[in-house]
């Protein structure tokens, strides 16, 4: 194995991006460059995502966002190894923009294309700086999905739980909605329960001690609109995100934990690892409680550094180099698919753990 450098391009919702991470053939990672162009300006009038306009937005702004990852990285289209693009699951016309800008520059090239899974990206994300071994158990909580996963490697991840109705990051988006808060709603409202009582309002505990290792979200949805409904003061408003946040937290956590028994059981002997990504690993009250678990069922505690927690490329680059250093490459057919479940086997067998009305999206 030799080293490989890739240039990752990352589409599949609200923000274009590109990297280049260079992979050592001993496995140790450096991100060259990680150029990440948000358009929440755009999308913010609208109170969320209007896939139309990110796609323009995405086809407006990728070969300037490329170019400045390629100059800030000091490496050439000829130092590059091969291209890696999200190829799904997302909002499909963007994930077209980013796919099909990567098989042009492959053809072009003559580079190995590498359609990568997003939530691959997330998965192997904490490995961006942290040398974390496989298997691990991974906790994917971000505004599109809120899994439990045993990754055992690269296209090796078995889903052990997952939302039945709502993910994490949409749930922390629709309060905040409700709220008055802009978007996205996640750092809206960890910002507002700064300084807020956690416990003031009685939120509801959904699936607690339930069998098996899925989440629920709408029912804290539902309670806490209702709670939003009287509101008028600051300090109100405060307390309010402040007890959505603990729940949410809460809930994250006592199902880690059910989680956390059975694969230590399964794992015995073996070095208990844990990583949370995603873009609700951002929030400090969910990292802390999930810390608190690992510390109680004897796991390591791992998550990636804040800017590689929301969507960034550098995750794309760094899966679609494991999957290059494995030979691992793609046809320039590869398809843009809007639902792509990590764990096929799982999410086809569990339909009802998939919301949407399309079949199976994570
Ligand atoms: O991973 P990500 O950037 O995109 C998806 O693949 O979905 O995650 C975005 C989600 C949004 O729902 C956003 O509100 C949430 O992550 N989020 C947060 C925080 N930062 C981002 N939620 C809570 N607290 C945060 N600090
Ligand atoms: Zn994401």
């Amino acid at each position: 194995m030799t080293t490989l450098t890739v240039l990752g391009l990352e589409t599949s919702c609200d923000e274009t991006a590109a990297a280049v991470v260079r992979r050592e053939a001993d496995g140790r990672v450096t991100v060259l460059s990680s150029i990440i162009a948000s358009q929440i300006a755009e999308h913010a009038p609208y109170g969320g995502v209007v896939p139309e306009i990110a796609a323009r937005a995405h086809v407006d702004s990728i070969d300037g966002i490329v170019a400045r990852a390629l100059s800030e990285s000091g490496v050439g289209w000829d130092g590059l190894s091969g291209v890696a693009a999200t190829a799904g699951p997302g909002l499909v016309g963007g994930v077209m923009v980013g796919l099909s800008f990567g098989k042009a520059a492959a053809l072009a090239r003559g580079l190995p294309l590498i359609a990568v899974n997003h939530l691959e990206g997330h998965a192997l994300s904490a490995r961006l700086a942290d040398d974390i071994p496989y298997p691990f158990l991974l906790l994917l909580v971000s505004g599109g999905h809120c899994q439990l996963l045993e990754v055992a490697g690269v296209g090796a991840c078995r889903r052990l739980g997952s939302t039945i109705d709502d993910a994490a990051g949409e749930a922390f988006d629709k309060i905040a909605k409700t709220m008055g808060l802009g978007y996205p709603g996640g750092p809206a409202l960890e910002r507002l329960a700064v300084g807020g009582d956690p416990e003031r309002f009685p939120l509801p505990r959904a699936l607690l001690g339930r069998e098996g290792f899925d989440f629920s979200f709408s029912g804290l949805k539902t309670a806490a609109a209702r709670a939003a409904e009287p509101l008028t003061t600051e300090a109100d408003k405060r307390d309010l995100a402040a007890s959505v946040q603990f729940a949410i937290a809460r809930q994250l956590a006592e199902r880690t934990q059910r989680a956390m028994t059975a694969y230590a059981e399964a794992h015995r002997g073996e070095g208990l690892r844990f990583v949370v990504a995603g873009g609700v690993a951002a929030n400090q009250a969910v990292r802390s409680r999930l810390e608190q678990a690992c510390v109680t069922h004897g796991f390591s505690f791992h998550a990636p550094p804040l800017v590689y927690c929301t969507d960034n490329a550098a995750m794309i680059a760094l899966a679609g180099a494991e999957r290059l250093a494995l030979g691992l490459i793609d046809g320039l057919d590869a398809p843009a698919r809007p639902r792509w479940p990590l764990d096929a086997v799982a999410a086809s067998a569990n339909p009802t753990h998939v919301p949407g009305r399309k079949g199976a999206k994570a």
